[in-house]
């Protein structure tokens, strides 16, 4: 079975896509088999992975296997081959009808990502979903599809309330389902500058998630926009960047929980 993980953070901006699908990139570059699911109505991830198309395009879309339980099994029809790994793209349909809301109203609404994820064929090593900011319906089912949690946070004083406050979600949904059970499998400290405020964060997480959670440092590149834009990640993208090697470090850390 397919070791998944949701990337989440309800507030916006602080570095969830970047992270997702270079994480991604770097479980590609060691050999995995993987899939990217962007559950952004936004879908910068979609366009990040050089498939922007895919967000446009007509015909079967994420909220159609979604909400209508008859096409529920049809995961596979969704799933588009980007250069570096499978993605299940998403699409203006997430916005315009307004997946999330009736995500909300739907029965089951919140195990519809795990079900459709169950249907899929190809057996992948690695799937990670890149959930858009906000705790509401599609956060809580990539959560619940997962059970893991990697959460990327800027290394300021108002990013401790996001963190709090998604450390809430997970204790509210460890009992409103009790089967399910939601672990962090890390925090990327993103934009990590040499001062105080970072260091002093830095250990704040180490706090709140204890040490079970091992604390990225990922610093702010000009080259993860660049590639970003280019429709790559930075493990494919024509310049070098020396924070490949805090992706490389999540993946073999994942890798290895994937083994235990
Ligand atoms: N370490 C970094 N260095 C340089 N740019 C970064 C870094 N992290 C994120 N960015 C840039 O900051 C912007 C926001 O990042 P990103 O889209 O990954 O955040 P997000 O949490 O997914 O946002 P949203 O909440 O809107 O989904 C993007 O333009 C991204 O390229
Ligand atoms: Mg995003």
């Amino acid at each position: 079975m397919a070791y998944s993980v949701s990337v989440s953070n309800q507030k916006g901006g602080t570095g969830k896509t970047t992270v997702a699908v270079n994480l991604a990139g770097a479980l590609a570059n060691r050999g995995n088999k993987v899939l990217l699911v962007d559950l952004d109505p936004q879908g910068y991830a979609t366009e990040s992975v050089g498939i922007p198309d895919a967000y446009d395009a007509d015909g079967l879309t994420l909220h159609d296997v979604l909400l209508d339980l008859d096409k529920i099994s049809r995961t596979d029809d969704l799933v588009r081959e980007a250069p570096e790994f499978d993605v299940i793209p998403s699409n203006v349909a997430l916005t315009s009808k307004n997946t999330e809301t009736n995500l909300q109203n739907a029965q089951g609404g919140e195990r519809r990502v795990g079900m459709a994820l169950d249907n899929l064929s190809t057996d992948y090593d690695f799937i990670v979903i890149d959930c858009p900011p906000g705790l509401g319906a599609l956060t809580d089912n990539a959560l619940l599809a997962t059970g893991r949690v990697l959460i990327p946070a800027e290394t300021k004083g108002t990013s401790k309330r996001a963190v709090e406050l998604l450390r809430d979600q997970i204790d509210s949904l460890e009992m409103l389902f009790p089967e399910a059970s939601i672990q962090p499998v890390g925090v990327v400290a993103n934009d990590v500058r040499q001062d105080g405020v970072s260091n002093e964060m830095i250990e704040w997480f180490d706090t709140v998630f204890g040490e079970l959670v091992p604390v990225y440092e990922l610093r702010k590149r000009v080259v993860l926009q660049r590639a970003q834009m280019a429709g790559r990640t930075i493990f494919e993208h024509d310049e070098e960047c020396d924070m490949e090697g805090v992706f490389d470090d999540i993946a073999a850390d994942l890798e290895g929980r994937a083994a235990e």
